[in-house]
């Protein structure tokens, strides 16, 4: 069990009021709140260490490329990366799968192929490979999602037709972060492999939320972002496996990712500098690497239990008001720290604004879901996140805070 009152008192923004109420955050899945040893690695690097990385022998210059290659090594332990290497640091999700969209996609990709993705992922994880398959003349493929609520997770009979050797990459989300539905990514992994394909995991949703292993796994790309996982925005991560990366050629070309330049070519080094052109954004990279150090001094097991616990009493308490229709999995069955939900009579942007003035913080809208949202029916919903620091007392606001909605809406 997760001491959430000792938790909530790392994160200094939590302790303040929201018209005049006091804040609820439950807007984790589009940003994590940061603990202060996060903010406080950001003040030191700029206060202390504040070089470029790479470039310069004098000792400033030493610290910071030591720190940025410390996190670097951090964050390959996070995910039981077999070598640093295979770390690349990104603006966030949506850079890293561009960057495989395009470096591996324009290798590889040609027509007659087939790209699998499925029909709940982020945009971040749909245009890019529109893009990468309109360029290549391949085939885009989505495994269906069951159900009017999409409430069967993503269909599995489907995928046994769909996965054949045309497929070359199968890009598919752990977490959706409109469902709450959680992947059985091992099974993803082992199924594509069986088949010749490259798997590309959106980790974006679960990384901070839960132990995850790419060894384990076998997954040859992973992407995720900082911010989601209480380290700071514009850096995030592509885990690229070791011998598919030495074979990549980059997507940006520039300083730093050189070996050798003349008038005429230039020479690229290997990963990960080869695919980290120019100066990178290395205070944030140094504090993510602290926000993996606060996240298991935690442990991530622990935190998903939490999310769980959550996630299962927020299920049971919304289900109680009128006229509620719950997307994703249903009451009782697993699914990650979020609730998605939508009224016919009141607009999701309406119930975030009443819920602001609870000094509720929820999200409503399409969640960058689009064609999952038209499959629905939807034009949008509004979803509650949960992360560590969240606690039961909080969704008891939310709920009280819904039902003050509906009643001024005159639907209860
Ligand atoms: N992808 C983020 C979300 O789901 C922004 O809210």
């Amino acid at each position: 069990m997760l001491d959430v009152q000792k938790i909530r008192a790392d994160f200094p923004i939590l302790h303040q009021s929201v018209n005049g109420k006091p804040l609820v955050y439950l807007d984790n899945g589009a940003t994590s709140q940061k603990p202060r040893a996060v903010i406080n690695s950001l003040v030191h690097y700029y206060e202390r260490d504040n070089s470029n990385v790479h470039r310069g022998l004098h000792a400033l210059s030493m610290r910071a490329t030591d720190a940025y290659e410390g996190a670097r090594a951090r964050l390959a332990k996070f995910i039981n990366a077999a070598d640093s290497a295979e770390i690349i640091f990104t603006r966030g999700t949506t850079e890293s799968i561009n960057i495989v969209a395009r470096s591996w996609g324009h290798a590889h990709l040609k027509p007659g192929d087939v790209v699998l993705t499925t029909e709940i992922e982020h945009h971040s994880n749909l245009i890019p490979w529109q893009q990468a398959a309109r360029v290549s003349g391949a085939t885009l493929k989505y495994v269906p999602v069951l159900g009017a609520d999409a409430e069967g997770g993503l269909d599995l009979a489907a995928l046994d037709q769909l996965l054949t050797p045309k497929v070359k990459v199968f890009a598919f989300t752990h977490i959706s972060n409109t469902l709450g539905t959680i992947n059985p990514i091992a099974e993803f992994c082992r199924r594509a492999r069986a088949v010749g394909a490259i798997t590309v995991i959106d980790a974006a949703q679960s990384i901070g939320h839960a132990p995850f292993d790419v060894q384990a796994l076998g997954a040859d790309f992973v992407s995720f972002s900082g911010h989601k996982m209480c380290g700071p925005t514009g850096i995030g991560v592509l885990y690229g496996r070791r011998a598919l990366l030495d074979k990549l050629a980059p997507d940006e070309t520039g300083g730093g990712m050189v070996s050798n330049v003349t008038y005429e070519d230039a020479r690229w080094k290997p990963a990960p500098e080869r695919f980290e052109a120019g100066t990178p954004n290395i205070a944030d990279a140094i504090a993510l690497g602290v926000a993996c150090d606060y996240l298991d001094a935690i442990g991530r097991d622990q935190i998903a239990a939490h999310d769980a616990a959550l996630s299962r009493y927020a299920m049971e308490q919304l289900s109680t008001l009128p006229g509620i229709r719950i997307i994703g999995p249903r009451v009782g069955a697993e699914r990650s720290g979020l609730a998605s939900f939508s009224f016919a009579d009141v607009h999701a942007h309406d119930i975030v604004t009443f819920a602001d003035e609870d000094g509720v913080a929820l999200r409503g809208g399409h969640h960058c879901n689009q064609p999952l949202m038209r499959k629905l029916g939807l034009t949008g919903t509004t979803r509650a996140s949960f992360y560590l620091y969240n606690t039961e007392g909080e969704i008891d606001v939310l709920v009280a805070s819904l039902h003050r909605t509906l009643k001024f809406f005159g639907t209860t």
